[in-house]
């Protein structure tokens, strides 16, 4: 009999996603296959054992065994890695070849008859783990692997019980460990020399750090140059780690508190990638985070960050009893739950009976779930009774909501990650994907490697353009602020040489819009040769880059924050979609506009209603029918007016009429711009009520703090930038002893407004009946199929991997008018620089949770870079005290000088409250959605001595909040475990 198996679910059986998500430690590592899925037309059906299997041409012996169950040895084999074929323990015997070939290097071919077990296999077997394990110490009983060690268990397989050799030839058992990466060692007196970790560094991650030095006996694992793992090039992604199929690269905490018994899946909480992992857990331990191999957007790979940098959560600076004060100049006291929710309702209500309804709102989290984030805003609108809510969103990612929707009718990015793997053509534009979305980088990367386009349009040189094997067409640098102009003039390209695609226009485009915007497009003022003066970008180059987007079979573009923080913010994103409009790349897989959303729950905080002129879903506030069904449901009047935006309810608060904010798990003070600003409205507020885990920025000038709880102690969902739903699993108890999601209910309830949901699985039920792209999602339904990328409803029961594939939410797309119009922050005699501001591996945004981390290692101050000749001329050299101004404030950072730079521009990272990045930055904003325009500052830079006024105050400011801590914090934040 043939055991067919499609490829497309191929292996489900063993790897499906809907097993139970808590459990014994052994059970969560899904079957290594041993080779990747191969993906192809052509079936063969081979015999193995005397069992048949049909397997897509290509595909390994050694995989079609396991599919058929039958375990072939191995250890330098893993499916997630080409083969190598160099331990020889997965020999086979095939009927009419000679000799015993590497099942793992072996492709499966029609009518072959393979046989995995006879005595001589055994015998070469067991020969070859004999001479591996004569130069392996035989420490089992004390190696932090024992148990989970695969040389251990094929040295069982084989059945080996005692090595003829002894010990007293040469050997590798006095090789030195290599400790310089906080977070993992290497021990080479246990490296087998598999190779498994170099592969995985270059095929995986994308970095390639590692190489084999030596051959033969002297072959050895090296960091190359004789560096060690943290002076290289490595990233500490940790896949070597994971590939390593001994203890010789192995887990500082396994190696310290041994091997984790449970594991619980659940979503990273840092960037908008989403990675899945497996929290392996000892008691409500954290011991280890292994990236998820079923995960949809990771696929088994992570970065630091996720992998590592995890402490933060358990960190001594946690606050976990809420803490109430009448002002800012006084110490914390340290009440119960009770107590802090009538204290904060009493003072919000207070305030709303003397400056009336609309003088206080809230700021939800990106950080938290989206369970949380709807029940915050639906206690604002409901409890607040106005639509006074806004998210960090409003200083990211608000132009693409704006821009997307008003051209393809939809605020959200269009493909999965995965979709990369079929672009042909790569234009990635204002964003640093291996610092900030590394995963979908390596992925990236990976595509990049076999050969697809790259265009980057940035103003810096960043690493993805000199990522190792990879070819960079067209770095096309330009100006700070230029961007409209540079996407025109690419559009303008595109119609000028008759290389739009007239079909997907005339199909599925307004064709009124497009004739208006073609007649717009095609004035010669956006041609590359007159922009030029003005984006810094060579005509020439954009006309052959606008050329290698629009010719290939599949374009895809990805754009980051540098397009979206401008005062032309919007229209740089309608531009954007005007241009894979234009040339039709939208709608399938390997094309589309990617917003790289930066915190791994920006988009969910938009999905659910968090902006103060849309209920969750996009449903605006003023449409009488959308707004009756959530009063309907609600039980409640809903304002129909839009509330304020974060930057209005600054102003209001300088002017008076805005008194009273609830701020959850976002750092205004350190993350929104023109901090000189920001700081006069949180001092003006009668009652900030913060709910966070650490003391952030924000959090001093706050008169109440309610204990957050981290991703690891509550459960809810997260969307990442692919509009992917994923869960997020309870591993721990809350520190605090309530989760977010049930203070927000507790202090709605003590505002009158009553909330009574016992578990968050309900808030998810009630946003799937509100809101029509949510219909169908389901916690049950989320365990079953792993995640779920919206709309997900009758139409798409499973979700919607890829976007507008028939048509668009608003029928037909529309081309947007996206005139250029320079900012006002201009360089001139006074500030005669462009500070730029972006994010770097290590870190995470405003660092409250990286900085608690073993992640200080490599970042530990934000600096300033700087080009050379930009240098030279202001006498500076590397490491200076470099005084920094603008219009709105100055601050102090230390010298980079780096060709990365263009001169002219500057850069910094803002990752440090006392770097005071945003003091320098301005209140300029997007004129569509208020989008600060961090990317543009006028600067001018001078070598100084000491710091900023600003910069001192914050320290003093600062020591005195902490000091006004019950229990004093003394001296620097430790690292976390
Ligand atoms: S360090 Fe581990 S993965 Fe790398 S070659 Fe040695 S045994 Fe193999
Ligand atoms: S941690 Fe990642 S980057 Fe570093 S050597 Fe290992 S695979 Fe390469
Ligand atoms: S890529 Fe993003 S989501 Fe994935 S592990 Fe890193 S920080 Fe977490
Ligand atoms: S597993 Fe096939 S040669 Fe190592």
């Amino acid at each position: 009999m043939v055991d067919f198996y499609d490829p497309k679910s191929e292996g489900s059986a063993e790897n499906s996603s809907s097993q139970n998500h808590d459990n014994a430690f052994n059970n969560t590592v899904l079957k290594d296959l041993g080779t990747p899925l191969v993906e192809s037309k052509e079936q063969v059906t081979l015999t193995i054992d005397g069992r048949a299997i049909s397997v897509p041409k290509g595909t390994s012996v050694m995989r079609a065994a396991a599919l058929l169950n039958i375990t072939i040895p191995k250890l330098c084999a893993s499916d997630n890695l080409e083969s190598f074929g160099s331990c020889r323990l997965c020999a086979v015997e095939i009927e009419g070849r000679k000799g015993m070939p590497a099942s793992c290097t072996t492709p499966a071919e029609q009518d072959m008859q393979v046989s995995t077990q006879n005595a001589k296999i055994a015998r070469l077997r067991k020969n070859i783990m004999e001479l591996y394990i004569s130069d392996h110490p035989l420490d089992c009983l004390t190696c932090p692997s024992n148990g989970d060690c695969e040389l251990q268990d094929m040295a069982g397989a084989v059945g080996l019980r005692e090595v003829r050799y002894g010990f007293d030839g040469e050997n590798h058992l006095d090789a030195a460990k290599d400790k310089s990466n906080p977070y993992f060692t290497f021990e080479p007196s246990k490296c087998i020399v598999c190779s498994r970790c170099v592969r995985a560094c270059e095929e995986v991650q994308g970095t390639f750090a590692l190489t084999i030095d030596g051959r033969g006996f002297d072959s050895k694992i090296s960091t190359g140059m004789d560096n060690d793992f943290l002076s290289s090039d490595c990233v500490s992604c940790g896949a070597c780690v994971q590939a390593c199929p001994t203890s010789t690269l192995m887990e500082n905490k396994v190696i310290d508190q041994g091997l984790p018994e449970r594991s619980v899946t659940t979503t990273c909480a840092y960037c908008g990638v989403g990675c899945s992992f497996e929290a392996q857990m000892k008691g409500e331990e954290v011991i280890r985070m292994v990236p998820a191999k079923d995960g949809q957007a990771n696929h088994g790979h992570s970065c630091v960050k996720g992998r590592f940098a995890f402490g933060y959560a358990t960190h001594q600076d946690r606050i976990t009893t809420p803490m109430v004060r009448d002002s800012i100049d006084q110490p914390w006291q340290e009440v119960s739950w009770e107590d802090a929710i009538a204290f904060a309702a009493t003072k919000l209500k207070g305030i709303q009976a003397k400056y009336g309804k609309d003088s206080i709102g809230g700021i939800t989290s990106s950080r938290c779930t989206n369970e949380e984030t709807y029940l915050v805003q639906k206690m604002i609108r409901a409890a607040f009774g106005n639509n006074n809510t806004d998210t960090c969103a409003r200083v990211c990612h608000s132009p693409t909501g704006f821009g997307l929707k008003a051209t393809l009718g939809e605020s959200a990015g269009t493909q999965t990650f995965d979709s990369v793997m079929k672009a042909d053509t790569v234009v990635v534009i204002g964003a640093n994907p291996t610092d900030a979305h590394p995963v979908f980088a390596s992925l990236l990367k990976k595509r990049l490697r076999q050969g697809a386009n790259l265009i980057i349009a940035d103003p810096r040189e960043i690493d993805l353009g000199n990522s190792p094997h990879v070819k960079l067409n067209h770095h096309l640098p330009l100006r700070p602020g230029t961007n409209v102009a540079f996407i025109n003039a690419m559009a303008h390209v595109i119609v000028d040489e008759g290389l739009e695609d007239k079909a997907f226009i005339d199909q599925r485009c307004q064709i009124e819009a497009y004739q208006q915007w073609r007649t717009f497009i095609s004035d010669a003022r956006h041609a590359p040769e007159n922009t030029q003066d003005i984006t810094g970008i060579d005509a020439e180059e954009l006309r052959q880059a606008a050329r290698l987007y629009a010719t290939v079979t599949n374009g895809a573009i990805y754009y980051g924050l540098g397009v979206t923080e401008h005062s032309q913010g919007s229209s740089m994103v309608m531009g954007i979609a005007n241009l894979a409009l234009l040339t039709g790349n939208i709608g399938r897989e390997g094309v589309g506009v990617n917003p790289l959303r930066g915190q791994n729950n920006v988009q969910g905080s938009c999905d659910m209603g968090s902006f103060p002129h849309e209920l969750p879903g996009y449903q605006h506030v003023g449409n009488d029918e959308l707004r009756t069904k959530f009063e309907d449901h609600w039980q409640v009047a809903i304002d129909n007016e839009p509330g304020l935006r974060i930057p209005n309810m600054f102003d209001a608060a300088i002017d008076g009429s805005f008194k009273g904010l609830y701020c959850q798990g976002e750092d205004i003070a350190q993350s929104d711009p023109n901090t000189h600003h920001v700081e006069a409205a949180l001092t003006s507020l009668e009652c900030l009520v913060v709910q966070d885990i650490f003391l952030n920025e924000t959090a001093k000038f706050a008169h109440v703090f309610l204990p957050g709880s981290s991703f690891l102690e509550k459960d809810g969902t997260f969307t990442n930038a692919e509009r992917r739903i994923n869960r997020v699993r309870k591993v721990m108890t809350p520190l605090a002893g309530k989760a977010d999601w049930q203070a927000t209910m507790a202090l709605s309830n003590a505002l009158g407004y009553e909330m009574n949901y016992q578990h968050p699985s309900e808030i998810m039920d009630e946003i799937a009946q509100l809101t029509p792209t949510f219909t169908g999602v389901s916690y049950k339904k989320l365990d079953q199929l792993g995640s779920i990328q919206w709309p997900c409803n009758d139409n798409n029961p499973i979700g919607t991997p890829t976007m507008h594939m028939e048509d668009f939410p608003i029928g037909k797309a529309t081309f947007a008018l996206t005139e250029y119009v320079a900012t006002n922050e201009r360089a001139n005699r006074k500030f005669p620089l462009l500070l730029t501001t972006g994010r770097i591996l290590s870190q995470y945004n405003v660092g409250a949770q990286t900085r608690r981390t073993e992640n200080q290692s490599w970042h530990d101050q934000d600096i300033l870079e700087i080009h050379p000749h930009d240098a030279q001329e202001r006498g500076i050299q590397d490491g200076d005290n470099l005084g920094i101004s603008s219009r709105a404030g100055n601050t102090v950072l230390a010298a980079k000088i780096t060709e990365r730079m263009q001169p002219g521009v500057v850069y910094t990272t803002f990752h440090h409250p006392e770097s005071g990045a945003n003091v320098v930055t301005t209140d300029n904003s997007d004129w569509a959605t208020n989008c600060p325009e961090y990317k543009v500052t006028a600067v001018q830079v001078e070598k100084v001595s000491a710091p900023s006024k600003w910069q001192q105050r914050q320290k003093d400011f600062s020591s005195q909040q902490e000091n006004f801590l019950p229990r004093k914090r003394k001296g620097k934040a430790h690292l976390g475990s």
